[in-house]
């Protein structure tokens, strides 16, 4: 217990990183780089302006991204904008119910949702409905976030048409305002795809989560809660994703820790350090696939053809497929 007593001060000081991060980001040093940018190229056309160039490269100084709004209205409206905050910033609370497990949608989406590079909600509304080959029809932006209750949270999604849907696509709206509706590429839309590296090694993973990310995720990766508040969540384990969610996948989870931790400190980790890291973690137990056939490798065959580490642990030779 009296080893808790610091996560409080450390989550605090960890809030304030993230906010350093984002003003690095957002804020003032990319102010400067708008305007060398803007010195040495003719002005956007207005409708651009917030737009990065799709083939900037993610992470660097040069870049710019859409600037989500900041109030939110206080009128009918505003008050279910709030609602879908709430629901996102702290999911077990406000989506009782359908949330299976300890993690909050902002856990994998920063910032509110707000932050280029994980997977931000005002890049993601304006990109559906769109055909997914995860499911293979046309996916609604409800069906998306019904996706994500269902692996990410492994939880049972909310009706499309329920008060807690209307809510979190009203915020999601709300935030993707002045956006192009069918850009599906807007700059800093998901995670950043990494490079893989010639070879991935967990064993070196394991030495790097226990030197960077076990002070907050804990040694054994099951996360800290303080009064039943998750502050720092669990990377694996019963209270963590599911084998469908995306970040189990070896590449995603490797873009989101590149750019977002340890948290505050995105992009400081190389990218093989990244991608170590994320087979380690990935490379844990946690809760099966709903879509589990009752037979590992034939839910293997069919849903896992990607980079992970699929299989209930000890079922599946633990090796990664590519
Ligand atoms: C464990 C991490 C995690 C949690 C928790 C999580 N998501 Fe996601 N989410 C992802 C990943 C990974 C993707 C896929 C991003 C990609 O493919 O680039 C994603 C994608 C999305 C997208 C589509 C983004 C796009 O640009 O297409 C939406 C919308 C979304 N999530 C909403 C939610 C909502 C709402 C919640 C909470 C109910 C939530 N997510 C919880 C990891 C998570
Ligand atoms: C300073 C504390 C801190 C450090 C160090 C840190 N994280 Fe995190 N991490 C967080 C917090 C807090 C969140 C949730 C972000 C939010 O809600 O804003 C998070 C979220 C995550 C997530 C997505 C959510 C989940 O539960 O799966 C992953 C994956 C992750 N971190 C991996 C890592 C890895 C790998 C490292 C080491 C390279 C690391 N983190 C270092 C605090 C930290």
């Amino acid at each position: 217990m009296t080893q808790l007593k610091w996560y409080p001060a450390l989550a605090v000081i960890s809030a304030s990183l993230v906010l350093l991060g984002c003003q690095q980001q957002s804020g003032e040093g990319q102010q400067n780089t708008e305007q060398q940018a803007n010195a040495s190229r003719p002005a956007p056309a207005p409708e651009q302006q917030d737009l990065t160039p799709a083939e900037a490269p993610s992470g660097g100084s040069a870049e710019k991204y859409f600037q989500p709004p900041r109030e939110i209205p206080n009128d009918e409206f505003g008050k279910v904008v709030r609602q879908g905050e709430l629901i996102f910033t702290n999911t077990p609370t406000y989506a009782k119910g359908y949330s299976g497990n300890a993690l909050s949608c902002v856990n994998c989406h920063i910032d509110k949702g707000r932050l280029a590079n994980s997977a931000p909600l005002w890049a993601a509304y304006v990109a559906y409905p769109a055909y997914r080959s995860k499911n293979k029809h046309v996916n609604t932006i409800q069906e998306r976030m019904q996706g994500c209750f269902r692996f990410s949270m492994n939880g049972t999604p909310p009706a499309a048409d329920s008060p807690e849907m209307t809510a979190l696509v009203t915020y999601a709206y709300w935030m993707a305002q002045g956006a192009p509706t069918g850009e599906k590429k807007m700059a800093g839309r998901g995670y950043p795809v990494l490079k893989k590296p010639a070879s991935v090694n967990r064993e070196r993973g394991a030495k790097i989560f226990a030197s960077s990310c076990a002070v907050c995720h804990g040694a054994d990766g099951q996360g800290q809660s303080v009064n039943g508040t998750t502050v720092f969540p669990p990377l694996w384990g019963p209270q963590s994703f599911n084998w469908g969610a995306g970040m189990h996948r070896v590449n995603t989870a490797a873009g989101f820790i590149k750019a977002n931790m340890p948290l505050g400190q995105g992009n400081t980790l190389s990218d093989q350090d990244a991608w170590d890291v994320a087979a380690y973690v990935m490379d844990q137990p946690r809760p099966q696939d709903p879509r589990f056939k009752g037979d590992t490798a034939a839910t293997d065959k069919e849903y896992h053809d990607h980079f992970c580490y699929y299989g209930e642990a000890g079922a599946l030779p633990r090796q990664a497929k590519k």
